[in-house]
């Protein structure tokens, strides 16, 4: 069984469905509310454990009413929260996030995430030694992705760097990835170049290997130093929220399969994951995940 570490956030989504996104300044009737669990640690963590992982969370929750039911959660999908601090005079972290259309518009407040400390992943270093590979994004301080990079290369562990929200980060941290999973986007302002520039560029100036999503478009990846394109699935989408999360979980409960398989997987699983309402709604199990497969041989 792949055993994974999880260092990230975990937030509770208060979700807004509503037909259009407002303009600023305007009010909208709504037409749907939830909170539902989220965060991109903790639903990585959720979408590998449901694809078969041992999952182990590095993160940190508050004392308020939402920090006992994320951490439950967490614990129903089988994610090992002995290193998830709880944070006391400090609320756990929130997204409010409106989706209209299948898109979706996501403010974040960090709240105990940001007191998730490079301490907090030192206390985990021998957890992170045994792992298989290690997932980290970038809703927590940057010195503990800093940590966590550092801590897991020392190890000889691969950790599959998500960068965001992004921001610059030194071509030094980089190196230390294994793998980088941004989009466009992210990859422009990770590199600090421009967001028009052709991706395929932006992934060659990369110093470290990258696998690039492209949304509904799929995934690009170097193998052998030849650019390779994994189309993505056909389905109806829903809610876009956790696509990301969950293409990150599956690449790396699938890597020792190779590259090229595990970034077919992990589309798959994120376009599975997009066919319901909430982050972790459509995260899929593996007969779903082999089900699409079997459907669409793209
Ligand atoms: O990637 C999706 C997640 O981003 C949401 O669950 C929300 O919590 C934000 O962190």
């Amino acid at each position: 069984m792949t055993r994974l570490v999880v260092v990230g956030s975990i937030n509770m989504d208060l979700v807004t469905v509503a037909k259009r996104f407002p303009s600023p300044g305007e009010t909208l009737l709504g037409e749907r509310f939830l909170s539902v669990h989220g965060g991109k640690g903790g639903n990585q963590a959720v979408a590998a454990a449901r694809l078969g992982a041992e999952v182990h969370m590095i993160g940190a929750v508050g004392d308020d009413a939402f920090a006992q039911p994320l951490c439950e959660g967490l614990a129903t999908e089988g994610v090992a929260l002995t290193h998830v601090e709880r944070i006391a005079n400090c609320s756990s972290g929130t997204a409010s996030i409106t989706v209209a259309g299948g898109e979706n518009e996501i403010v974040v407040v960090p709240g105990a995430n940001a007191r998730l400390q490079p301490l907090h992943v030192a206390k985990a270093q021998h957890l992170i030694g045994s792992a298989n590979a290690v997932l980290v994004q970038m809703e927590i301080p940057l010195e503990t992705v800093e940590a966590t990079l550092r801590i897991a290369h020392a190890q000889q562990v691969p950790v599959i760097l998500n960068p965001a929200p992004a921001q610059p980060l030194p071509m030094e941290w980089l190196r230390l990835a294994h793998y980088i999973t941004p989009n466009q986007h992210e990859l422009a302002i990770l590199l600090g170049a421009d967001p028009a520039d052709d991706f395929r560029d932006l992934m060659r100036r990369a110093p470290c290997p990258v696998v690039l999503t492209r949304g509904a478009e799929g995934a690009w990846f170097r193998e052998e130093d030849e650019p390779h394109h994994q189309p993505g699935f056909d389905v109806e989408v829903v809610d876009s929220t956790g696509a990301g999360d969950t293409f990150n979980a599956a690449l790396a409960v699938f890597l020792h399969e190779g590259l090229p398989i595990a970034v077919r997987k992990a589309c798959a699983a994120a376009a599975l994951s997009v066919t319901r309402l909430g982050a972790r709604g459509g995260m899929p199990h593996p007969a779903e995940v082999d089900a699409l497969l079997a459907r669409q041989r793209v």
